[in-house]
């Protein structure tokens, strides 16, 4: 979800918060379309291990206002529509409000599988595969068997949402040609489709061209 600030700059506001604003609701949006579409699982980038480096004020709206008011706001949608919520990421960083809002949604949500909506939150996938990695050493120095029987399908248990089936569909807005430490292990026969149009521009209709663009990809997984 890319180019809230940019957004908020052409709009002529000085504030980036409003860019955040308006792209929390377009992700609500795309939730709702994404369930008619019959997509069953959508991951939002919404917050990285490297957005910590932004002003604090930008920092502080984002985790400890916009995500708990919008959890908080959109639980009851949530259950309504049957959406199984989860935050993949290092959650125990963020504010104990939020984290404990996160922990209640995820709870009232569990049961639901038609449609699930991920935000990556405190998110790097660097950091998801180096605490895989390190999991596997702790549990190889009780158990050594555990490194020969290790495969690419065992690796995912480290992960952290081992049931998150690789997206065969990244989305990225405001035309930045980059992954952003993204999803990196599951990215890797992902097909990329890249738009100008801002987050907080992006509709419907745009969400729709996308899928519509992906159905025509031809995927070979490195065969021909
Ligand atoms: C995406 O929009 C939101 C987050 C990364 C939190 P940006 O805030 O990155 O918007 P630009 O890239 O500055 O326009
Ligand atoms: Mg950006």
């Amino acid at each position: 979800m890319d180019g809230n600030g940019r957004w908020a700059e052409k709009q002529g506001s000085e504030d980036r918060i409003d860019g955040h604003e308006r792209g929390a609701k377009v992700l609500c949006d795309i939730v709702e379309e994404a369930k008619a579409l019959g997509v069953e699982y959508l991951t939002f980038y919404t917050f990285s291990t490297e957005n910590w480096s932004r002003p604090e004020k930008e920092v502080d709206f984002i985790l400890a206002d916009l995500l708990p008011r919008y959890l908080e706001q959109k639980m009851d949608f949530m259950v309504k529509e049957q959406v199984r919520f989860k935050a993949l990421g290092d959650i125990q960083a963020l504010p104990d409000h939020t984290q404990e809002l996160i922990k209640r949604v995820e709870d009232a949500t569990v049961e639901f599988s038609e449609i699930h909506a991920n935000l990556a939150l405190n998110y790097s996938g660097r950091s998801e595969i180096l605490n895989a990695v390190k999991d596997i050493a702790a549990k190889a120095s009780e158990d050594p068997s555990v490194i020969d029987s290790l495969d690419e399908d065992k690796f995912r248990n480290y992960l952290y949402d081992p049931e998150l089936p690789d997206p065969d569909l990244l989305i990225r807005t405001s035309g930045e040609l980059r992954v952003s430490n993204f999803l990196l292990w599951q990215l890797a026969y992902t097909e990329i489709y890249i738009t100008d149009v801002l987050w907080p521009d992006f509709t419907k209709e745009e969400f729709r061209q996308a899928v519509g663009e992906f159905g025509k990809r031809d995927r070979r997984y490195g065969g021909v």
